[in-house]
């Protein structure tokens, strides 16, 4: 039975309504999805992601993150950086993090991201020939985890499957879910999805770290000898996954992060790179005055490595959540679909670097390493991708 009384309390009774007209099963579930939601700490997280919110604040005293630029290195010092970058994957010393959980809205795609082609490539099987390369290369396996969410976990599985994981050694992939939380109307109400049961959505790309410690990985990374995470997106259609030139650079660096970054256009809307008060940050293009969003033009690109002693430590410490308004598919009280604007509460995974004590940044060619497949049209969409892929000769 639904508990009138505590539903009223927290303003969530439009469910009585629904529960009316719903089968036995149905309601049955309801109950059990509404018992184990924490009432209170929906309503807190409402108020304070979306209710509360302040305006944002504009950010000053941040000073541009320190970084070098790859293509001021000579050949012989790439050279050097390729060769100690193998040296380290060979030792097994690096293991590769994609976070595929995300839900791709802005696209609209039918399925997973990462199996969105070009030219009858997928962007699963582009990242996974590069990492099958590398191992034919160096002769030692590579871990790869690959992070899912309930919206896309069984689809990836059987693409992966039906793929023949892409000739990749399927003992060497992992894949795991990343945890989700309730999406709410803009009233704070519950939402019905579209198989009638309360809508729960990925809690953002910052969910990785605390999955990976649930799921046990840090530990078996460690047990694995690796010392060394690499992690990337799927939808950067570029990517170099585990490019050793950059691991090469990581191993000199030896920091808790190593960053690749690119050189933002003027006003483009890209996060920055910044430090603020001595800690590591990304910041939208929205946080930053007009004047310091082109003076600090070092963006985030989404591409890092993290020590895995650093990420053991950092794991379990907290992450803000982050508001975000998206076209959700769900169920009016008619019960018929409806596509309606609701918030989505989302961690980012960078904000773990303010727990960073060292952080290292290599500037790399834009044209060369990012491309990111987030919209149908427009800016960064299928067509823009589908150039920066031709002029890179990987179509
Ligand atoms: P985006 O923030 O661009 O989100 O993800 P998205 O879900 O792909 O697309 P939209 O915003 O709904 O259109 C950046 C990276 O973070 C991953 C995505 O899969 C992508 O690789 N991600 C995002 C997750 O793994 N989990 C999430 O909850 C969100």
């Amino acid at each position: 039975m639904l508990d009138e009384t505590m539903l009223k309390r927290h303003g969530k009774d439009h469910f009585l309504e629904y529960s009316k007209v719903m089968s036995r099963s149905e309601k049955e579930q309801l109950v059990s999805d509404v018992n184990r939601l924490d009432l209170d700490e929906i309503e807190a997280l409402y108020k304070d992601v979306y209710e509360n919110r302040k305006p944002i604040e504009i950010a000053d005293d941040i000073e541009q993150v320190a970084f070098d630029v790859k293509s001021q290195f000579t050949q012989d010092e790439l050279k050097s950086y390729r060769s100690l970058g193998l040296k380290a994957i060979k030792d097994g010393k690096f293991a590769v993090l994609l976070m595929a959980g995300g839900q791709g809205t802005r696209l609209g795609h039918k399925g997973p991201k990462g199996t969105f082609s070009f030219n009858d490539k997928s962007l699963f099987e582009r990242q996974a020939e590069q990492l099958r390369d590398l191992v034919n290369e160096v002769g030692t396996p590579i871990h790869w985890y690959i992070m899912t969410s309930d919206v896309n976990h069984k689809d990836t599985l059987s693409f992966f499957l039906e793929h023949n994981y892409f000739d990749y050694d399927k003992n060497y992939i992992h894949f795991f879910k990343q945890d989700h939380i309730v999406s709410l109307t803009t009233e704070g109400k519950l939402i019905l999805d579209t198989d009638k049961r309360i809508m729960r959505t990925p809690n953002g790309n910052g969910g990785v770290f605390k999955s990976l410690d649930k799921t046990n990985s840090l530990s078996e990374m460690k047990d694995n000898g690796v010392e060394y995470l690499f992690l990337n997106n799927i939808d950067n259609a570029l990517v170099k996954v585990l490019d050793p030139e950059f691991v090469g650079y990581t191993v000199e660096q030896n920091s808790d992060v190593t960053t690749k970054s690119i050189k933002a256009y003027d006003d483009e809307k890209v996060g920055r790179l910044v430090s603020l008060e001595g800690k590591k940050r990304v910041l939208e293009y929205s946080e930053l005055s007009p004047e310091d969003v082109n003076k600090l033009d070092n963006a985030n690109i989404g591409i890092h490595v993290f020590k895995l002693d650093f990420l053991i430590e950092a794991a379990s410490k907290p992450l803000p959540y982050h508001l975000a308004i998206k076209k959700l598919k769900q169920l009016d009280e008619d019960f018929s679909v409806v596509e309606v604007e609701s918030l989505k509460f989302e961690l980012f995974y960078f904000d773990i670097f303010k727990y960073a004590n060292t952080f290292a940044t290599l500037q790399v060619d834009r044209n060369k390493e990012f491309s990111p497949l987030k919209n149908k049209e427009g800016q960064d969409s299928i067509e823009t991708a589908q150039k920066d892929l031709e002029n890179n000769q990987l179509l």
